[in-house]
């Protein structure tokens, strides 16, 4: 991206100056815990419980680590694993190319993304966004998804069981897509991918695994808090020079 351009976009990211990291420190720490493992891989081998009406015509008895990208979609529209599905419009998928390198994992949809059915479409997705132009991509070539395909009310914080029934789909998302590398946005994204109580602060500019192929993730600040905390898009834009180099080196091997 030639110089101008890139100062239009740190400019829409209200970022005035930057420095661009010499060197990273990456450790190839994979924070997630056998128990944890255990329980999701056990999830994993259920077979989607889908009660709903329209549910009913679906293939129930297939493992959700065996469907399609097509059934997948369909278990999630009717998905009824936890209890969020009393309280949403409609169930939010997933977005963007189902060939991409790069998969950005969110954490639930907010009231916006629940009417519309698309992941990161309010304020906050209009700065993830910009985010993306500043590193030369955009929304349709990578792809968007969340820990939790249902709002939580009150765009409350996820529950851990309801965590716990939605991780088997994303983990067949990452087996369909099979990226080179995910960017866990926010805290609560991070913390449960991770299974780490960890801050943002020390979660940040490490690598770490994710999923059944170890893919590398880095991990980044959530545009609503970036919004919320001006002063912190440039640690982001840190982080997203670390994505654009992590990318470009994984797509070498
Ligand atoms: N915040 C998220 O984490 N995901 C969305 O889809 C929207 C807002």
């Amino acid at each position: 991206m030639d110089e101008k351009k890139r100062q239009k976009h740190l400019q829409i990211m209200e970022i005035q100056t930057w420095e661009v990291r010499k060197s990273e420190q990456i450790k190839g720490a994979d924070m997630a815990t056998h128990k944890r493992k255990k329980a999701v891989e056990e999830e994993v081998k259920q077979p989607a419980k889908a009660t709903s009406k329209k549910a009913v015509t679906l293939n129930q008895e297939k493992p959700i680590a065996e469907l399609t990208w097509k059934e997948l979609e369909e278990q999630v529209a009717n998905c009824t694993r936890c209890d969020l599905y009393k309280t949403r419009t409609q169930t939010v998928f997933g977005v963007g190319n189902r060939q991409a390198d790069l998969l950005i994992i969110g954490e639930a949809p907010g009231s916006n993304e629940d009417k519309q059915g698309e992941p990161f479409v309010g304020r906050a997705g209009k700065l993830l966004n910009s985010m993306l132009h500043a590193i030369n991509l955009s929304r349709e070539e990578i792809f968007i998804a969340n820990i939790l395909k249902s709002r939580p009310p009150n765009n409350r914080d996820p529950k851990p069981e309801e965590v716990a029934a939605c991780t088997p789909f994303l983990l067949r998302q990452i087996t369909l897509l099979k990226p080179k590398l995910i960017l866990a946005v926010g805290r609560i994204a991070a913390q449960f991918l991770l299974n780490t109580t960890e801050a943002m602060g020390k979660l940040r500019g490490q690598e770490f695994t994710y999923g059944p192929y170890h893919t590398p993730l880095l991990v980044t600040y959530h545009p609503a808090y970036l919004l919320r905390a001006p002063r912190e898009k440039r640690k982001s834009w840190d982080d997203l020079q670390l994505v654009v180099k992590r990318l470009e080196q994984l797509s070498h091997k």
